[in-house]
């Protein structure tokens, strides 16, 4: 992969960096020598994966956003009703932890305070826990009853970049798991999955070539002062994914609502003067999607009426979101549930731009740390 002379910030870096962390993440999971390492660590036996009742995932900041992407997998590939919390909030609910709960802690960094914070509250309680961690030895990764480690190297970027793509395909390859165990997931469904996933890293890389349309897009769109991101379904968590990037790295605002959310309040803010970023690709392979998808185009159409600037993430080929908007992000075809790991990279992207237009120190924004030690 490309050396940090080649790149102005470690942030870009890292964004450039994903093909080949999706890649390791991906062979880490599954190729025949360290799967078997990986299943160790993980420390979860068939019997004890059956009898899971419940999976409670716990986390902070980017982390908790791709818990959330994790939920749909879960919920999903192994049939496992999923919670997701704030690790912040978690103690305060003194949760209730029935026998055959899973506690999942995401950190990157493995010392985020309110995360073990939490980790000890559900240990306490009795829950097993695992962690998806990318730094081996560190105290989440020490308390936790087993590991799944995300192998994408170290993050110097306070924004969580790789290592938020490292952690979905850590749960999606743990959801697989789950999945086949509990038998939820026929074979032709394991292999279409993984030929899926196989091909993921090429369309990283794809995605990575509209950089320079980001590029425009930023200083076309670098003077407004507040955003809105739109995600329907598992794009949901990538819309407050979006948002948090445009906060932490361009001190801009910006919320993150569910599509289907618009009309229940978030409408009323809609004007000339902020503009809306729209996840609106589509699975194909899942036949309610086109009725879902009809939906966000037809609220694509009302938003451009009134004058609102839209930018658009959508497949290529999608006809209906090219007659209606007149920003579009590309952003190949994919199973699903691995959707989110191509959106998050153009809202990086026009993040990082936004914010090196505007002057900010994008690397270490003001009154953030890469880990937060401190409750
Ligand atoms: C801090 C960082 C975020 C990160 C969060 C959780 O707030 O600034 O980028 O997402 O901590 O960190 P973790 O290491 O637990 O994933």
């Amino acid at each position: 992969m490309s050396s940090q002379k080649q790149f102005p910030h470690f942030m870009l870096k890292e964004i450039y960096e994903q093909p080949r962390a999706v890649m390791d993440a991906i062979a880490s999971y599954l190729s025949p020598e360290s799967q078997q390492k990986a299943l160790e660590d993980v420390r979860l036996s068939d019997e004890q994966i059956q009898q899971i009742r419940k999976i409670n995932i716990v986390a902070s900041g980017a982390s908790r956003h791709a818990g959330m992407v994790g939920e749909f997998m879960f919920e999903r590939l192994a049939r496992v009703p999923v919670e997701v919390d704030f690790a912040s909030q978690y103690c305060y609910r003194d949760p209730i932890t029935e026998p055959g709960e899973l506690t999942i802690l995401l950190s990157q960094s493995g010392t985020t305070a309110d995360t073990i914070a939490a980790q000890r509250e559900a240990k306490a309680k009795g829950a097993r826990t695992v962690a998806i961690c990318n730094v081996k030895g560190s105290p989440i990764t020490k308390e936790s009853d087993g590991n799944v480690y995300t192998h994408c190297g170290e993050e110097v970027s306070v924004a969580a970049t790789k290592s938020f793509t490292a952690q979905l395909i850590a749960l999606f390859a743990l959801a697989m798991h789950l999945g086949s165990v509990r038998r939820s997931l026929t074979a032709a469904e394991t292999r279409q999955n993984l030929d899926d996933l196989m091909a993921l890293p090429q369309k990283v890389q794809q995605v990575l070539e509209t950089d320079e349309q980001t590029k425009v897009l930023a200083r076309q769109f670098e003077e407004f002062n507040s955003f809105m991101f739109l995600g329907r379904d598992i794009s949901y968590p990538i819309a407050l994914e979006g948002a948090l990037k445009l906060k932490e790295t361009a001190y801009i605002h910006a919320e993150g609502f569910p599509t289907g959310e618009m009309k229940h309040g978030p409408n009323a803010l809609v004007d000339e003067n902020l503009p809306v970023v729209m996840i609106l690709t589509r699975d194909r392979n899942d036949p309610e999607a086109a009725i879902r998808h009809e939906k966000s185009v037809s609220l694509l159409r009302e938003v451009a009426r009134r004058g609102t600037k839209v930018i658009v993430l959508a497949n290529p080929d999608d006809a209906d979101v090219r007659q209606a908007a007149s920003h579009i992000i590309p952003v190949p075809s994919v199973l699903g549930l691995l959707l989110p790991v191509l959106e998050i990279i153009p809202l990086q992207l026009l993040a990082y731009h936004i914010a090196v237009l505007r002057g900010v120190n994008v690397d270490h924004p003001r009154n953030l740390s890469k880990s937060v030690i401190t409750e």
